[in-house]
């Protein structure tokens, strides 16, 4: 189930945290990726929009931070941040990160908050793409990125940023656009006016001020990425050969299936819906897609502690976080008791139905 290059940077991680240095510090000494390691360490419980609401959050007291909160303006300044990222914060689950990450690593993690999630008017306001856009773009997609309003008669309107479709757009796909321009509408070609840096720029405000997605972690994720500067390439799992299906969860625990399903009704259904069929609310967004659990994978090859193990450890290469960081093994085995019999065993039946009255 764990595949080999999962075990290796579990393997690295674990070793960079007995010695107390950092993978990124020891491998390269390009600047850290702020956005990654934000996603990998801090996301699970201050959301990817930095306002406290994540799947983490259940049941934390006090709760974790929320950072888009007019108070956290006035309140963390940059050496605060820095002090508490570093020490943490005594008496929550907010601990010192100073043993896994290096002073730069936070520094760039305090600017990342700061700009992002604090103040991110600020940030926006010296992107380097935001006079590129006032200048050339703002005309037709409008100052707030949602069209201009003399483009409504246009046979084919500009894309409104920040709609569901427009927020779906990728980068390169933007870029692309951009570049060579959309034949047959008003889209110019801009190759001959921007140079190539400058279209990246201006496509890099557009998705900072209008689509509001954490781009720069577009594609790259995974708990142990941290340090990588290019993306792994998604571990495809191998297909499964005659799994026992009825093998025990590890550890000698065993799961209680009321406390899974709350909290899965909480926390897994944004991506993998309430039916377990990977189309949650989330799931549109995310590439590869959240799990079908009745896909012949999941169907013959995740017993309880092949999902005991899938839960714990999350999935590299996708949005499946590690739930270990958060969790109790108690907790992923409740959580892998009611996967496997809502899901996996019930093959949708019973089960699902009685978790259907409970849907939020
Ligand atoms: C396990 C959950 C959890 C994780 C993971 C986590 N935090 Fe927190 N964080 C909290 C909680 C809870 C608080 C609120 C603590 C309080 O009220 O004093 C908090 C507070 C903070 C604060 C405000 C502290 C202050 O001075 O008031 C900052 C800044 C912060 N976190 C940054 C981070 C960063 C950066 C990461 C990732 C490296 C991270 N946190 C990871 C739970 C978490
Ligand atoms: C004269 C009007 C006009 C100007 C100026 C303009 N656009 Fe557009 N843009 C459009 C229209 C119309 C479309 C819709 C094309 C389509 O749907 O195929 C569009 C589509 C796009 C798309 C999405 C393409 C897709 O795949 O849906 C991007 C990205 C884009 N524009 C970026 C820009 C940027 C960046 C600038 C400035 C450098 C800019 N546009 C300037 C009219 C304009
Ligand atoms: C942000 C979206 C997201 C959330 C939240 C999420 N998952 Fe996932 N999950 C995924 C994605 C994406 C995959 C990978 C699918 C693939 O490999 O093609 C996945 C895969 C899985 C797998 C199979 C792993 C494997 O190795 O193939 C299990 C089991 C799973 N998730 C359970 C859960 C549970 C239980 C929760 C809640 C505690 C949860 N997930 C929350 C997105 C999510």
């Amino acid at each position: 189930m764990i595949s080999l290059p999962h075990t290796v940077f579990g393997v690295l991680l674990s070793l960079s945290l007995l010695s107390g240095t950092s993978l990124l510090q020891a491998a390269t000494a390009t600047p850290p990726n702020a956005a990654l390691l934000y996603h990998n360490y801090c996301s699970v419980c201050h959301g990817d929009k930095g306002d406290g609401n994540s799947r983490g959050k259940e049941g934390m007291n006090p709760p974790p931070r929320d950072f888009t909160h007019p108070a956290a303006r006035r309140e963390l300044v940059r050496e605060r941040i820095i002090a508490s990222i570093s020490q943490g914060r005594p008496n929550t689950t907010m601990i010192g990160w100073s043993a896994q990450l290096n002073e730069e690593e936070i520094a760039a993690l305090a600017d990342y908050l700061l700009n992002r999630f604090i103040q991110p008017q600020a940030g926006i306001a010296k992107h380097p793409g935001k006079s590129l856009y006032e200048k050339n773009c703002a005309v037709c997609h409008g100052d707030k990125g949602d069209g201009g309003r003399w483009t409504s008669g246009m046979s084919v309107p500009p894309r409104d940023f920040t709609s569901e479709r427009g927020r779906a757009l990728g980068r390169e796909a933007m870029i692309d656009a951009v570049s060579r321009g959309r034949p047959g509408t008003a889209m110019a070609a801009f190759a001959g006016q921007l140079q190539e840096q400058q279209i990246a720029e201006v496509v890099d405000y557009i998705r900072l001020a209008f689509m509001a997605l954490p781009e720069e972690i577009e594609g790259l994720s995974g708990t142990y990425a941290h340090g990588r500067q290019t993306p792994p390439a998604p571990v495809s799992s191998p297909e499964p050969v005659a799994v026992d299906m009825q093998a025990p969860m590890p550890q000698g625990l065993s799961g209680n299936p009321d406390a899974g399903r709350d909290f899965y009704m909480g926390n897994c259904f944004t991506c993998h819906g309430t039916a377990g069929d990977g189309q949650g609310p989330r799931a549109y967004f995310i590439r590869p897609k959240p799990a079908n659990f009745f896909d012949a994978k999941y169907q013959q090859g995740f017993n309880r502690a092949a999902l005991f193990t899938a839960i714990r450890d999350g999935k590299l290469g996708t949005e499946m976080p590690a739930w270990g960081k958060v969790l109790s093994a108690q907790q992923i085995a409740d959580l892998a008791e009611f996967v496997f019999r809502a899901f996996i065993q019930g093959g949708g039946d019973g089960i699902v139905g009685a978790v259907e009255k409970k849907t939020p």
